[in-house]
């Protein structure tokens, strides 16, 4: 009997080694038990590091596709997978097309143990959810549960996709560690190491309850995609429970409603909207909900309608929410918001009387990593959501509007006008309304320059102060 001892458990070029080695001395795998770890007495012969095959020339028949799946099936926690993957290179030499059998017994355990290692690395890379540390700014740390030991075998995944953040993905048996250099792996951990929920919690939430459809609910077909044992670690199952007892209300309400005439989508964009009868705003804020008429509305977590009294003399319109106004469904309220409402309190205007909306309904960006980066808008959105600022536009009536920046002059004066020349001059909105332009406060932000930041600044308030006067 022989002992072919391997460094780990997943010590796939050891086993790779022993096999070649033992083909190459023939010998049968009824001869051989495989061992992990440091040696235990024993009355056979080791193999520690496997010896050079004696024949130099020797090359066991084997299959890339042989390869692969042994490498995977090697994460499995089946004590005997090591024995199995012997026998079956073992017979291959005499049958090359072996795995080509499907009704074969080793060949049937060979694709039971890859199938549920696949699984269980796919799972993982979708139910991964990272956390912010605190004080340590862009490094993250995911605790996981995983069922096999899938974690050297799946890090390379994390780092081609999250390759400029540091982060560390915890689990019971292994962690995986990366610092934008090096990738490396240390023993398991305890979930208590891993910090608790973060702000990217809630916006895993508001993705979940944004893309859930009542009336696609499959409970069952829910449960096979994201298995109840993967719950503990999500922030967004919380939501589950819930929406799923709300579903049958939901799915009677989209039936009882009225059904909506399809349009064509140069049509629906160019006509005048109709107000909708009782509140519109609501009414329109709740259609908005559903809008796809450009393609960038399938990225973004939400609409974002505009807010704001109806009877308000000005309107202010942006070019399109940002990150924070994605997540949390409101115009202006991230880092350009914030600014917004510093130069406001300098002019005396309060955001409270003002209708404040966007050109563009949907936040549009690139993914970088775990950041969201701003892309602007382009043409054909500014034309399609100007459907929706239109029917704003015949709820409020605003004597002025004030348009922050390019997007918003574009969409109001259905054409390009420099931002310079429309701040100088002012427009004519598409209904024939009083407009007037300023800079956008992302402008100020993104300005590296101190100097020419505080003369935009200044410029703002200028232009804020002329729009209160004349909207008076
Ligand atoms: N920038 C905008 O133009 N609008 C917002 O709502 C936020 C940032």
């Amino acid at each position: 009997m022989r002992v072919a001892r391997l460094e780990s458990e997943t010590d796939f070029e050891g086993w790779r080694g022993h096999a070649r080695a033992l083909l190459c001395e023939g010998v049968p795998p009824e001869d051989v038990t495989w061992q992990v770890g440091a040696a235990q007495d024993t009355l056979f012969d080791i193999l520690d590091a496997p010896a050079p095959p004696r024949d130099l020339a020797y090359r066991p028949k084997v299959s890339k596709q042989f390869l692969a799946d042994a490498r995977l099936a090697l994460c499995h926690r089946d004590e005997g997978r090591f024995g199995l993957l012997y026998r079956l290179i073992h017979r291959m030499q005499d049958t090359p097309d072996l795995l080509s059998n499907a009704v074969d017994d080793d060949v049937i355990r060979l694709g039971a143990l890859v199938k549920s290692v696949s699984r269980d690395r796919h799972k993982m890379r979708a139910f991964v959810r990272f956390r912010a540390v605190k004080g340590e700014p862009d490094t993250f740390v995911s605790w996981f549960e995983p069922e096999h030991r899938i974690v050297e075998e799946n890090a390379p995944f994390f780092l081609r996709r999250f390759a400029n953040m540091t982060w560390s993905i915890l689990t019971p048996e292994r962690s995986a560690h990366y610092d934008r250099k090096e990738l490396r792996f240390g023993p398991g951990a305890r979930q208590a190491d891993a910090p608790d929920g973060d702000a990217l919690e809630d916006l895993w939430r508001t993705y979940y309850g944004a893309i859930f459809n009542p009336a696609r609910l499959k409970v069952k077909a829910m449960g096979a995609e994201m298995p109840k044992k993967y719950w503990k670690n999500l922030p967004e199952a919380e939501l589950i429970a819930p929406l799923i007892a709300s579903a049958r209300k939901l799915e009677a309400g989209m039936v009882e409603a009225a059904p909506t005439p399809p349009k064509r989508l140069a049509e629906y964009a160019f006509a005048e909207p109709d107000l909708p009868p009782g509140d519109a705003l609501a009414a329109l804020r709740r259609d908005a909900a559903g809008c796809a008429l450009c393609d960038h509305a399938c990225h973004a977590t939400q609409t974002v309608f505009g807010e704001g009294p109806l009877d308000a003399p000005l309107m202010i319109v942006g070019e399109q929410p940002g990150d924070r106004e994605d997540i949390a469904g409101r115009p202006f309220i991230g880092p350009a918001g914030d600014l917004f409402d510093a130069v406001l309190a300098e002019t005396g205007l309060s955001r409270d009387a003002l209708y404040i909306t966007n050109a563009v309904k949907h936040f549009r960006f690139t993914p970088k990593g775990k950041k969201r980066i701003h892309q602007s808008p382009k043409i054909g959105h500014i034309d399609h959501c100007r459907w929706w600022l239109k029917a704003e536009r015949k709820l409020v009536k605003p004597k002025v509007t004030l348009a922050m920046g390019a997007t918003a002059i574009r969409s109001l004066a259905g054409r390009a006008i420099p931002v310079s020349e429309a701040r100088e001059t002012g427009f004519d909105c598409f209904d024939g309304r009083a407009g007037l332009a300023t800079i956008h406060p992302a402008a100020i932000l993104r300005q590296s320059d101190p100097v020419e930041a505080a003369a935009m600044r200044e410029a703002l308030i200028a232009d804020l102060r002329r729009a209160k006067d004349i909207s008076a």
